[in-house]
This record gives structure tokens, C-alpha cells and sequence, in this order.
């Protein structure tokens, strides 16, 4: 595709070969230099298109990550091109509100940011919420849904129930159990604003769970708390096995190995966050999103 490069962030190198190669478009590589005292210097390698789609995922480092994301997008937005930040994990997401006294609304502060940076689009997959989305001037949120959902209809369960470990997934879980045509449950899951510690009621109706194999669908896994409390509630009513399946799978530190010891069979994520977990390919999704915001 002429006039249009594929900007490959040092967070997602693979998923940006994926979206040059799905619009046969140059990738350009984001050379990173880390100094001692941990500032990035960002250099790219090749020179660029009129139109710009800058990949970058803001996993851990997250802040790193973030403005890594912005210094690429302001060097090709100086050099004159238009810019589409493809973000599919967007960090400060879910600070969408201030919850406390005293907090800020983060989630605003990225999107302006992002904005200074030259970023005139931005797509991304599954925020964690409208809210968030609704501080950008111009962003797209892609569904990572029916992509795992399709990926779900392959696998051997048995009489699968799909599960929310929240009310506020339960739109989300709803739509992947329409499209694997099974039933969904949404668990009550409350978290101490202060802690941060996860709670989920066990009271569920057992008679729904027992026998089956449950599909736990969040938007993503940090620090496995959310799900592992979730899997301890389904396994005590009698699920069979319990499957994990989200767009982002951070697993931050242990937390893949304590998924495992809780019980978890499987652990299914996208590429939005490179890693063991990312088994489902969105970059055609985002690749034809991000040319429709650049057209
Ligand atoms: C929260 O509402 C989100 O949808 C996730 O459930 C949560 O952020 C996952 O975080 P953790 O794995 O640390 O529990």
C-alpha cells in the first residue's frame, strides 16, 4: 500500500509486522535506546509515508511504554504524516473517574496527550470502558469478542457457561455467549478502592455451574486476582473446568502460575500484549480499522 508505513513500537513488534503484512504497507522499525537513568530515546530506521500507523501497546512498562507512544507519534506527525496510534491495550483505562477525594481523571489526561503528541486517531480493543473511550476526540474501540469467541467454538467443551467476574463485563460476556450460542452468568465481584483487594460473592446458582465447563470473559488479566477469586467460586459450585479468556492478558508477575494453581485450565488472550497467552491474531481487525480512520 503506497504512502502508508507501519510504525513497529519496541512493545509490539509482531503485532505491527502483522498489520504491514495484512495492507502490504512498509514497515519501519522504532529503534529504542534506554539511557541509565531509564529515559527512552526513539529513533526510526527507515523513512516514512504520508500516512502513519503507529503500533504500540502500553503493557509494562506501562509509562515507558506510553510515552514511547507519543514520541514516535510526534517525530512522524513533524515530519508531516497523518497519524493512526493503533493502542490496543490503553493504559490509565480504567481511571476513568475520579473514585477517591483527591484522585485525578487519568484516563483524560491520556487522550489529551496522546493528542499533543500528533496522534490524530487512535484505535484500540476493548477499553475498559465508554467513559474512558469518551475523552477522545477520535478513537475506534475494537471488539476482541467474536475473534475469541470463534476461537472458543473450536475448543471441546462441555456444556460451556460463559462468565462475567463482574456486573460491569456482563454487555461483554453477553455478546461472546450469544455468539457461542451458550448461557452467561455474571458473578458479583466488589473491590476495596483502597486495597484494591477482590472479593466475589460465592452465592451462585450451583445448579447452572456443576457439570460444565466455564468460560470466564474479562476485558483483561493483571494481576490474576479478579480471575482466580472468579475460578474458586466456579470450581466450588462444580464447574468441570474453568478457561480464562480476555483481549489483554498483562499477568503481571506470578500471575499466570497462580491462574494455573487456582485451578485454571486455560489462559486465552489476544496479541494485544505479547506473550505465551496471545493465541488470537487481531492485526487484520486493526490494520482494515486503522486504514478506515485514516481514509
Ligand atoms: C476490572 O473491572 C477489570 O475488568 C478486570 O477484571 C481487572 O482489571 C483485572 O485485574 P486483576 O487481574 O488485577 O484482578
Amino acid at each position: 500500500m503506497k504512502g502508508v508505513s507501519v510504525i513497529a513500537g519496541p512493545a509490539s513488534p509482531g503485532l505491527a509486522a502483522g498489520i504491514a503484512g495484512h495492507l502490504g504497507a512498509d514497515l519501519v522499525t522504532a529503534e529504542l535506546r534506554v539511557f541509565s537513568d531509564g529515559e527512552s530515546k526513539i529513533k526510526l530506521a527507515a523513512k516514512i509515508g504520508r500516512k502513519c500507523i503507529v503500533v504500540q501497546s502500553t503493557h509494562p512498562p506501562t509509562d515507558s511504554h506510553l510515552l514511547q507512544a507519543m514520541m514516535i507519534a510526534r517525530k512522524c506527525a513533524d515530519d508531516g504524516a497523518q497519524v493512526c496510534a493503533v493502542i490496543p491495550y490503553l493504559a490509565y483505562a480504567r481511571q476513568d473517574r475520579a473514585f477517591l477525594e483527591g484522585e485525578g481523571v487519568s484516563a483524560a489526561l491520556v487522550a489529551r496527550l496522546l493528542e499533543a503528541s500528533g496522534v490524530g486517531a487512535v484505535v484500540t480493543v476493548d477499553i475498559h470502558s465508554q467513559m474512558a473511550l469518551s475523552y477522545f476526540k477520535n478513537a475506534r474501540n475494537v471488539s476482541s469478542i467474536p475473534l475469541l469467541a470463534d476461537y472458543a467454538a473450536k475448543m471441546k467443551l462441555k456444556r460451556p457457561i460463559v462468565v462475567s467476574p463482574d456486573a460491569g463485563g456482563a454487555a461483554r460476556a453477553g455478546e461472546f455467549a450469544k455468539l457461542l450460542g451458550a448461557d452467561m452468568v455474571a458473578l458479583k465481584k466488589s473491590r476495596d478502592r483502597t486495597t484494591g483487594e477482590v472479593t466475589v460473592d460465592e452465592k451462585v446458582d450451583a445448579n447452572n455451574i456443576a457439570g460444565r465447563d466455564a468460560i470466564l470473559v474479562d476485558d483483561m488479566i493483571s494481576s490474576g486476582g479478579s480471575i482466580i477469586k472468579a475460578a474458586q467460586v466456579l470450581l466450588k459450585n462444580g464447574a468441570e473446568k474453568v478457561y480464562a479468556m480476555c483481549a489483554h492478558a498483562l499477568l503481571i508477575g506470578q500471575a499466570a502460575q497462580n491462574i494455573t494453581a487456582a485451578g485454571v485450565s486455560d489462559i486465552i488472550a489476544t496479541n494485544s500484549v505479547p506473550g505465551a497467552y496471545a493465541k488470537v491474531d487481531m492485526s487484520s481487525l486493526l490494520a482494515e480499522t486503522a486504514m478506515s480512520v485514516l481514509e
